[in-house]
């Protein structure tokens, strides 16, 4: 691929696996789920318990407001650099909006296989429906089947990929891909501002704003403690990541301390992280922590990802800014379309892709 060509609608290919939702219907027929599914390392590290920890909770409404904004901003670096996920409180976007998405999304997910596939993942890419990270025919199989589209900036959007049913589905993810953008600039800024650089550094390597969509949808699994739906990984072609749960059934797990660390979203959170572009640009200040999601044995789940991808041009490497004497530069730079290329040439696999670029 030419180097020009390479950008965040057009990259990555994934080997074309079952569907999960309709295997998932059989496996509850027949109880065998097959062996590419079923993963010895589910119980490798144990799930901490009540008391391990609570995860930080960052009021939005508070980092805007000036009575209290220094003090919440020092919790939300605190947040992003010792445990890389917080929950975020009072965001702003409209509950309308926030409900029409689980309603619409929940249709989506209901539709009959053949409706849903006229959505599907083309061979050249990963938007659409389908599922993604499968690089060779031996890997384990995660537990799900994904949608994901690039939301903005907006001339990017394929709109052959974008649901037409529910009706409402391409407006609604339309208002919320907008709403994100606005939360999501405010914490670059006070992310930047926290880090003691300008506070529009970070915007500037986040040019626009541009944003990737991943639907989750787990289907249950009468074995959902040998299968995972989401392999252990960190957030390889972003910056930020927001993440709102559809329906009530908890299944984030993130690694601290040695331990699974299960995250329970509270009323109208959204989870936020650290992805492995803001851990290279912050010179490892901020953490890019490794996260899976696990399966409900009765419950279906549903998640809603929203990345935030640096410019296509940018080039990515520590922040002069951030490297000083006795903090020395640990990682190396390369041009975004490099790291894309990188991204996507690899299975998902905790935080391997990080590590290869430690110097
Ligand atoms: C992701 C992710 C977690 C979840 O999509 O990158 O980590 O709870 N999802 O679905
Ligand atoms: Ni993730």
């Amino acid at each position: 691929m030419a180097d020009q060509k390479v950008s965040i609608q057009n990259i990555g290919t994934s080997i074309p696996v079952d569907n999960v939702q309709a295997l998932a219907a059989s496996v509850a027929d027949s109880g065998a789920v097959p062996p590419r599914y079923l993963r010895p390392e589910v119980n490798a590290y144990p799930v901490a318990q009540d008391g391990d920890g609570e995860l930080p909770v960052i009021d939005f409404a508070r980092l805007l407001d000036l009575r209290f904004s220094q003090e919440e901003s020092a919790k939300l670096h605190y947040a992003c650099a010792e445990w890389g996920f917080f929950q975020l409180l009072n965001h702003q976007v409209p509950e309308e909006v926030i409900e029409q998405m689980k309603a619409d999304i929940m249709e989506f997910f209901k539709l009959p296989l053949e409706e849903k596939k006229a959505f599907a993942q083309g061979p050249g890419g990963l938007q659409g429906y389908g599922q993604a990270f499968v690089m060779s025919e031996e890997q384990k199989l995660d537990w799900a089947d994904v949608f994901f589209v690039i939301t903005r900036p907006v001339h990017l959007r394929e709109m052959r990929f974008w649901p037409t049913r529910p009706p409402t589905f391409r407006n609604t993810l339309s208002c919320y891909s907008a709403e994100l953008k606005r939360v999501a600039s405010t914490l670059m800024e006070v992310i930047a501002e926290a880090l003691g650089i300008a506070p529009d550094r970070l915007l500037d390597i986040f040019d626009d704003m541009p944003q990737g969509v991943r639907i989750n949808y787990y289907p249950p699994c009468p074995e959902a403690d040998q299968v995972l739906g989401l392999s252990p990984h960190t957030d390889g072609g972003g910056g930020l990541t927001l993440l709102l749960q559809i329906n009530d059934v908890q299944g984030l797990q993130i690694k601290n301390n040695g331990k699974w660390f299960p995250v329970r979203p509270l009323p109208g959170a959204l989870v936020v992280n650290i992805g492995d572009i803001l851990e290279i640009l912050s010179n490892g200040k901020l953490n890019s922590i490794e996260h899976r999601a696990v399966i409900n044995t009765e419950k279906e789940r549903l998640s809603v990802a929203t990345f935030l991808f640096p410019s296509e041009d940018a080039v990515i490497g520590p922040l002069p800014e951030l490297v000083t004497k006795g903090c020395e530069e640990k990682y190396k730079t390369m041009s975004y379309r490099d790291f894309l290329k990188t991204f996507y040439a690899r299975k998902l696999d905790g935080r391997s892709l990080l590590e290869s670029l430690r110097l």
